[in-house]
């Protein structure tokens, strides 16, 4: 593999803006936002702030003081509302999910608690998921990242050309479907485990090309590719296991620490994220919308 470490270059460089300071948080992806008010901010400044979101990948806009409504409006300016399924959103507020574990449950279980993209079984996957932080642990509870167009960047000539006109199966049969009756895991969370999930099973090119950046993306994550089309189980199976071990490789990843008031907003078409459910005794809430994507295409 030496022969290509070097030539990988870093998809997060630091860079200036005119309506905030973003500091990188790894060399491979993130970047902490400060030193902007989202209810205060001009139209010119959303669309440099979707500038930063799609060269850093995610961003964690510090010291917001956003009401559900502020971020229903903060979604907005991304784009049309995705839809949620499996969730039950709040009553008043339909594209919105209360992510909410209290100190008193009784297991450590979290919501989205693995690696995955939001949503790929959808035709239409959601282009980016907001995540506000609204009462955040003294410590624990940071959500990770990797950055799929990195890890893909990272892979020889010769098996990017063995995956590029493969078509990957996702489904979400393993995170909801009848063998994954978490419901009682969750006590302050409404999740439909347990589903029959049969009719949202959908392929999607296992490499895509980013609509926006123009990069080329591996696109499956370890929750709901469930295959290869094509390939036998057998065949797709140590594929499929040996990329999802090179996306979470130290050097394609981010670790953010959550402060109460951080909104996290992610690029779901280039990246996984993953919950740390190390903050069992304590109570984290946190409100979580998303932004309808594209068709998936090579
Ligand atoms: C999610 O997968 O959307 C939850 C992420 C988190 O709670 O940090």
């Amino acid at each position: 593999m030496s022969e290509f470490i070097y030539s990988l270059p870093s998809h997060n460089r630091a860079a200036s803006y005119q309506h905030f300071r973003a500091t990188p948080s790894t060399g491979a992806i993130g970047a902490d936002i400060e030193e902007l008010d989202l209810t205060r901010l001009s139209d010119e400044g959303f669309a440099e702030l979707r500038q930063a979101l799609l060269a850093h990948k995610v961003v964690f806009i510090r010291d917001q003081s956003l009401s559900v409504s502020d971020l229903e409006r903060v979604t907005q300016h991304f784009g049309e509302f995705g839809r949620e399924p499996y969730v039950t959103c709040m009553d008043d507020h339909p594209h919105v999910v209360h992510v909410l574990k209290e100190a008193t449950e009784k297991t450590p279980f979290v919501f989205g608690g693995a690696w995955h993209t939001d949503w790929t079984f959808q035709e239409r996957p959601p282009a980016f998921t907001l995540l506000y932080g609204h009462d955040i642990p003294p410590f624990g509870g940071d959500t990770c990242y990797a950055n799929l167009a990195l890890a893909y960047e990272w892979l020889s000539p010769g098996m990017k050309k063995l995956l590029a006109n493969l078509d990957a199966v996702h489904s979400p049969e393993m995170a909801y479907g009848v063998n994954a009756r978490h419901n009682a895991l969750l006590e302050n969370m409404a999740i439909r485990y347990g589903s029959d999930t049969s009719a949202e099973v959908r392929s999607h090119p296992l490499v895509i090309t980013h609509p926006e950046t123009g990069q080329k993306v591996l696109f499956i994550n370890p929750a709901y590719t469930t295959g290869i089309k094509g390939l036998r189980p057998d065949e797709a199976r140590p594929l499929l296991d040996y990329l999802f071990k090179l996306a979470t490789s130290e050097a394609f990843t981010c670790r953010m620490r959550w402060r109460q008031g951080t909104l996290a907003i992610w690029d779901n078409r280039s990246t996984w994220h993953m919950p740390v459910a190390d903050y069992h005794g304590m109570r984290r809430e946190m409100y979580r919308t998303t932004v309808v994507g594209e068709v998936p295409s090579r």
